[in-house]
This record gives structure tokens, C-alpha cells and sequence, in this order.
């Protein structure tokens, strides 16, 4: 059977601090590590064929962490995101700007600036990201829109509902969380209706292209049903 590529893959990339920890690391090198596997995994994942990667990266929940690794991760995003660019791949974040240091806000507006244009594959960047509040915040949008006469209420359909979350993604095909944890930790909810999910001890850093085409396989065997009669 010709094997079928998934549109939007989503990856809660978990697992950075226990990487460090086995090997008598501080987290942030298990962080470090992360990100340089993400950099190699994208490109392998958009040149199978993925048109959309979601990746959470940091939750608004994240900021109970010590100021240390959440200083580490700000730091990450404003010196070393930029090298996630990659030709014909579109960047944009999804998650609260506000309370965002302003350096990190000017990394991801000059990253979201410089890749706009492009159009073959987009990399959905979840960051200080929680589905609980991106769902709050459209609902917020879409009394706005109906107050000020912008918003037809018998309109608003599942479809259209989409267009109020951040960027607009569409639903996600196949979800992947690495490191052994078996919840979705306030991900993108709505998207993730009718997701096939994948779930790895592989810790993140060792989630590799090989990895990644194991999920695939699995995704591959799925029934996909949406509600069918088989
Ligand atoms: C995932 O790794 C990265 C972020 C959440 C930022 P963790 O930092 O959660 O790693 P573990 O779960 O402690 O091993
Ligand atoms: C989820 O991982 C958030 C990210 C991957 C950025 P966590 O490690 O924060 O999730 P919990 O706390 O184990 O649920
Ligand atoms: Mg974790």
C-alpha cells in the first residue's frame, strides 16, 4: 500500500530535562539538545511530504519553572530560532505575545516577517501556547467581530471557527509526543478533534528521522473513521 503522508503533524517535543538528567546534565543542555534535533527533524519532516509542522515549544504553564531554564529557553528562541528558517517553509508562532521579554517579541516578528512570503510548508511554532487560552481569546474575537457587525452568528461554524485561532491552522493528522507521557497538556485542542496520536518513551533529543518514520508507519495503519460506519 502506497503510504500516505499527513498533512499537519503536531509534535509535544518532551523529554529534554530527563535526557540531561540521565546523562548528569544541567536541563538546559537537554534543551540545547532538543533544539538541535528540531532543527535536523523539520527539514526531514517537510521534505516527506508534511505540509504543515506544529511543535510545542513552550506552554504558557512552562513559566512555573525556574527563572534559570525559563531565562534558558527565551534565550534559545531569540539567538538560535532563526536557524529553523529554511527555504519555501513559512514561520509563524502561535501563544501570548503579552509578557513576552521584548527581545523575544522582536525574534519572533523578524522571523514571522522574513519567512512570510513563503508558501510550500508552514512550521507552527507553539510558544508561551495553551489551547484553553486560544480558545478564550477567539471566543473574545468572535463577540467583537458580532458586536461591531463584522460577524454573521449563523455563519460561525466549525470550519469558520478555525479563523479566530491563532494563524488559522487546520486540524492536526497525526499528534506525537515523545518521552513516555500519555496527555496532551493543554495542546491545541480544537485541532486536535480528530488526531491519530503517537505516543514514545524516545525522549526528545533522541527522537530522530528514523523515529519519526516509525510514527509514520504506525499513522499508516490507522483507520481513520471521522464517525463512518466501517
Ligand atoms: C520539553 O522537555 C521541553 C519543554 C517543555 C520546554 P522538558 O523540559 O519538559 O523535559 P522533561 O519532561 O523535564 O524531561
Ligand atoms: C508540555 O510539556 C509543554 C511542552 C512540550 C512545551 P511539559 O513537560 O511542560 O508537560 P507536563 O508538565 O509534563 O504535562
Ligand atoms: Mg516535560
Amino acid at each position: 500500500m502506497e503510504n500516505n503522508v499527513p498533512r499537519h503533524v503536531a509534535i509535544i517535543l518532551d523529554g529534554n530535562g530527563r535526557w540531561a538528567k540521565k546523562r548528569g546534565l544541567k536541563r538546559s543542555l537537554g534543551h540545547k539538545a532538543g533544539f538541535e534535533n528540531l532543527k535536523e527533524l523539520t527539514e526531514y519532516i517537510f521534505k516527506k511530504g508534511v505540509k504543515i509542522l506544529s511543535v510545542f515549544a513552550f506552554s504558557t504553564e512552562n513559566f512555573k519553572r525556574d527563572k534559570e531554564e525559563v531565562d534558558y529557553l527565551m534565550d534559545l528562541l531569540v539567538n538560535r530560532f532563526k536557524e529553523l528558517e529554511s527555504k519555501n517553509v513559512k514561520v509563524v508562532f502561535s501563544g501570548v505575545r503579552d509578557g513576552l521579554r521584548s527581545d523575544v517579541k522582536d525574534a519572533i516578528d523578524k522571523l514571522e516577517k522574513d519567512t512570510m512570503d513563503n508558501k510550500d510548508f508552514i512550521l507552527n511554532i507553539c510558544f508561551n501556547f495553551g489551547g484553553r487560552i486560544d480558545i478564550i481569546n477567539s471566543a473574545k474575537k468572535i463577540a467583537e467581530d458580532y458586536k461591531n457587525g463584522i460577524l454573521d452568528l449563523d455563519l460561525l461554524d466549525e470550519e469558520k471557527y478555525k479563523e479566530y485561532l491563532y494563524n488559522s491552522i487546520p486540524d492536526i493528522d497525526l499528534l506525537i509526543r515523545t518521552s513516555g507521557e500519555i496527555r496532551i497538556s493543554n495542546f491545541m485542542l480544537y485541532q486536535l478533534a480528530y488526531a491519530e496520536m503517537y505516543f514514545t518513551d524516545v525522549l526528545f533529543p533522541d527522537f530522530n528521522y528514523k523515529e519519526f518514520d516509525k510514527a509514520l508507519d504506525d499513522y499508516n495503519k490507522r483507520d481513520r473513521r471521522f464517525g463512518n460506519a466501517k
